[in-house]
């Protein structure tokens, strides 16, 4: 397949190849039990849509990417972004996890539902599967910070970006990610019924079962978690020749307005980019699990 540099043993949409770094087999060992984002069992391509319409970021994202593009998810877990990127569009996707029973339910969604414009890759982010300059757009959210060497694993990923591409990637934030730190020390002592007072996605998901384990385990039990800043990611932006767009939190003291996010913004300095971050502790950011989301663009003239 032209989007892979090596030859991956195919199964439906899936091309495999085996997982053998041992923090990335506990990390797919762990999903496993789990898989995240988990499905109900009335999905369809209309639910998986209005869903994907709800995720304010993903369906601007969508809107922009518009049409015959190529498309790469990085740790898309069961699929349902990457899926609900390719419903009704032309541009071919794929969404590359370490999980395989994850991307086992994502190729048995694609299957039931005839979406064609799709494939998945079974592979660990550090063995480097993909082709060089292919993806117009690159998303990798809530995923980097559950590897063993985040910033490797993002310059491994901009090599398949073509020149003017766009990434966008979501870490946990250093100061953000401090009131779930607080709620895992909380319910380590006094135990689940606490959290479901205190983690409002949590409270939401109260009629749900499957869904509150995955998000559960996905906040509180993960074995791998690192914190990052938007400064760090700058830094990797600058050494791997990819200017900065935009970011959410912004980077200065504007609103960030959601309709104009892919247009190039101000990075703002270093007292303007720490209160943005300081100020996600007080925000809907900051007791949603603390990510933050930067987008940049493939510069190599
Ligand atoms: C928190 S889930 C995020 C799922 C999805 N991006 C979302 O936001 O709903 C993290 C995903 O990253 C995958 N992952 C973690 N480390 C990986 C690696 N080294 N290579 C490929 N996938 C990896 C896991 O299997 C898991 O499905």
């Amino acid at each position: 397949m032209s989007f892979l540099k090596k030859k991956l043993i195919q199964n439906g949409l899936i091309f495999k190849q085996s997982i053998k770094d041992s923090s990335t087999k506990k990390v797919a060992d762990f999903y496993k039990e789990s898989p995240f984002p988990n499905y109900k069992n009335d999905d369809n391509k209309d639910t998986i849509l209005k869903k994907g319409e709800k995720n304010f970021l993903a369906s601007r994202f969508k809107e922009f990417i518009g049409y015959k593009k190529k498309v790469l998810e990085v740790g898309c877990g069961t699929g349902q972004l990457s899926l609900y990127f390719a419903i009704g569009t032309n541009n071919h996707v794929v969404g590359l996890d370490a999980t395989i029973e994850s991307l086992e339910l994502a190729n048995d969604f694609a299957n039931k539902n005839q979406i064609e414009n799709i494939n998945f890759v079974n592979a660990d982010i550090f063995d480097d599967v993909l082709h060089k300059d292919y993806f117009d757009f690159i998303w990798c959210n809530g995923v980097l910070h559950h590897t063993k060497n985040p910033y490797d694993g993002f310059k491994i990923l901009t090599k398949s970006l073509k020149n003017q591409g766009y990434i966008l990637v979501g870490l946990y934030n250093r100061m953000g990610r401090v009131r779930t730190i607080i709620r895992k020390y909380i319910y380590k002592i006094f135990g689940i019924k606490i959290l479901n007072f205190l983690d409002s996605t949590l409270k939401n998901l109260k009629h749900d079962e499957k869904e509150k384990k995955s998000w559960l385990r996905d906040q509180y039990h993960h074995p791998i978690e690192s914190l990052h800043t938007i400064d760090e990611v700058l830094h990797w932006f600058s050494q791997n020749k990819i200017d900065f767009v935009n970011s959410i939190p912004s980077c200065t003291f504007e609103e960030n307005s959601y309709k104009n996010f892919f247009i190039k913004k101000s990075s703002g300095n270093i007292f303007s980019r720490f209160l943005s971050q300081f100020n996600m502790i007080f925000n809907n950011l900051g007791s949603d699990g603390g990510l933050f989301v930067v987008i940049g663009r493939k510069n190599e003239h």
